[in-house]
């Protein structure tokens, strides 16, 4: 049977109304799938829920200034927080991917049971979709790895979950937002992972390797956006810059450089369960490289496209 947008709406509308006897709390990234739940949880809540969006230090260039755009367009009133210190200190020295999940999960349910505490809340609503804990090993399958919203959260929670998109593929989510009147803009952003640019950061996150990654991300969304503008190619599902953890031998002028490399992905999906590496056209890449390499001339002097599918490989690097 076809997933029914409208039916989903109707019926987690009123099965979310049994959790107004408390407050509840939600952190809202600016994506689809937490921005999905949370106009779904304010139809059903209203007042009695707190939305948060936590800056990590790891986000996108610009997210908080779009992301508190979106909420605007959204109708949804949400106070920023910024807990990049904490993330930081918590990731320092850590290079182990599952490890950095796990500190991150943690830390943004610590910034959440500090919120609540304002608030007095007793529930925490996530935006959690199927592949977020099928990946983190708590179906069937194996834990490919541990989505910061599920196999990252600590045991220890003084707050009762709520998760009413926990079924939902991406696709799904996506039409689940055009019901509840999200922006388009916002319902199709490409997916944004969590825990952020930590996990795009191979080895130890530092603030320098962070900026890094940043802008070569920025780099890549922008010639991306304007290729798929231009009629070269379409958009991929995701497209996105990796800081790998090796450095090579490059020359600048006449002199010696010994920069980080840079790793441009670009994949097609359907939900993100598996995916194929996006063809791009070779002017594009060209592009992107030479943007990348005169932006950071001192810092990146290499910069390769992946060309792995999922499987074998994963969408993210860790
Ligand atoms: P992978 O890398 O597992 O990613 O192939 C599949 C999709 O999930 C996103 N992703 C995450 N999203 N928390 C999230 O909210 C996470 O911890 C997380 N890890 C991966 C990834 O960007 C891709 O869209």
């Amino acid at each position: 049977m076809a997933f029914d947008a409208a039916r989903f709406v109707a019926q987690k509308t009123e099965e979310l109304k049994k959790y107004a006897d408390g407050e509840a709390i939600i952190a809202t990234s600016g994506g689809v799938d937490s921005t999905a739940a949370a106009v779904l949880a304010k139809t059903a809540l209203g007042r009695k829920l707190h939305c948060v969006f936590v800056d990590t230090g790891m986000l996108r260039k610009g997210e908080a200034e779009t992301a508190k755009a979106n909420f605007e367009k959204c109708g949804l009133d949400v106070k920023i927080v910024d807990a990049s210190s904490l993330f930081l200190s918590g990731l320092k020295g850590v290079t182990d991917p599952e490890k950095k999940r796990k500190i991150i999960g943690e830390c943004f349910i610590r910034v959440f049971e500090q919120e609540a505490k304002g608030c007095k809340a007793k529930y925490l609503v996530q935006g959690t979709i199927a592949p977020d804990w099928i990946e983190s090993g708590l179906g069937i399958r194996d834990n490919i790895k541990s989505h910061h919203n599920v196999g990252g959260l600590p045991k220890e929670m003084g707050l009762l979950l709520i998760e009413p998109m926990r079924d939902l593929y991406k696709d799904e989510v996506r039409l689940v937002a055009k019901e509840l009147g999200v922006p388009s803009d916002v319902f199709s952003r490409q997916p944004f992972p969590g825990p952020g640019l930590a996990i795009r950061v191979m080895g130890e996150v530092t603030r320098e390797r962070v900026d890094i990654v940043r802008e070569a991300c920025a780099i890549a969304e922008e010639e991306f956006e304007a290729a798929a503008k231009a009629g070269k190619m379409r958009i991929p599902w995701q497209y996105f810059a990796v800081l790998l953890p090796v450095r090579s031998v490059g020359v600048q002028g006449d002199v010696r450089a010994y920069g980080y490399t840079i790793a441009v992905r670009a994949v097609d999906a359907a939900d993100g369960m598996t995916a194929n590496y996006s063809a791009v056209p070779h002017d594009v890449l060209h592009k992107i490289s030479l943007r990348i390499t005169n932006a950071m001339k001192d810092k990146v002097n290499r910069v390769v496209f992946d060309v792995t599918n999922k499987p074998p490989a994963t969408i993210e690097w860790e």
